[in-house]
């Protein structure tokens, strides 16, 4: 039996509860497939689970709120946090970012002991930007100037806009959609990046994921790998 992208997305998001107990601070990701996380999670929480979130965006705080989460008041670190993706490689490196979140989703997936990634088969890739741009969050000012330091790194970046208006990010800031093919070596491209003035962040999540829960027709395959601290750049 052949199931629907949402479909996959339910049961990826829903499995990824799994991984949650008792005591955790908990990262809230962002997205049609961590929707499907916040409903079971907020589910458990009403059964009785103990934890509290950390939402990554505003959209996921109100259905965090809506379902009943208990959300931190204050936080410095997490212990685990669920998360979508647009693209996911062998290593679990990521793209992230077409719901606009990629600077909140960041600063807690650093700040997670854990990263979990939840998706449907579609987002798994062999390369990064193989069918995605790549966001990367700009402050408003000088953002033309900005775009062109950008495109001198080989990328084509666009202003992502709703109708004539530039939408804004949870942070007031802008999107450049970059778009680049496959990535040859997104940690250079990465550092470069975050070597332009007026860049906030990108949607390269690099040696944060862990585990990937993958829905599919057969339920829900899980990738797998061990990081190494000596390596992971974590950016
Ligand atoms: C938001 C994101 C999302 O996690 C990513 O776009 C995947 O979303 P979806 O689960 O709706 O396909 O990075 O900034």
């Amino acid at each position: 039996m052949t199931i629907s992208s949402d479909e996959a997305k339910r049961r990826a998001g829903e499995k990824a509860v799994e991984y949650i107990s008792d005591e955790m601070v908990v990262g809230l990701g962002t997205g049609s497939t961590v929707y499907y996380f916040l409903l079971k999670l907020g589910e458990r929480c009403r059964q009785g689970l103990q934890v509290v979130g950390v939402p990554t965006s505003v959209a996921t705080e109100r259905i965090a709120r809506e379902q009943g989460i208990p959300l931190a008041d204050s936080w410095s670190a997490v212990d685990i946090v669920v998360d979508g993706a647009d693209e996911i490689d062998p290593r679990l490196n990521l793209i992230k970012g077409m719901g606009g979140a990629l600077v909140r989703e960041k600063i807690v997936a650093q700040a997670a002991g854990r990263m979990i990634v939840v998706g449907d088969e579609s987002k798994v890739v062999k390369r990064l930007g193989t069918n995605f741009p790549l966001p990367v969050e700009v402050i408003p000012f000088g953002w033309e100037a900005t775009a062109v330091q950008i495109r001198q790194l080989g990328l084509g970046p666009v202003l992502r806009r709703q109708g004539n208006e530039p939408v804004r990010t949870d942070n007031g800031n802008y999107l450049l959609e970059c778009h680049t093919g496959p990535i040859e070596n997104p940690e250079e491209l990465a550092r470069s990046l975050e070597g332009i003035a007026g860049v906030v962040g990108h949607g390269l999540f690099l040696g944060l994921a862990t585990t990937a829960i993958i829905g599919s027709d057969q339920g829900t395959r899980i990738l797998q790998i061990t990081p190494d601290k000596d390596e992971a750049p974590r950016m």
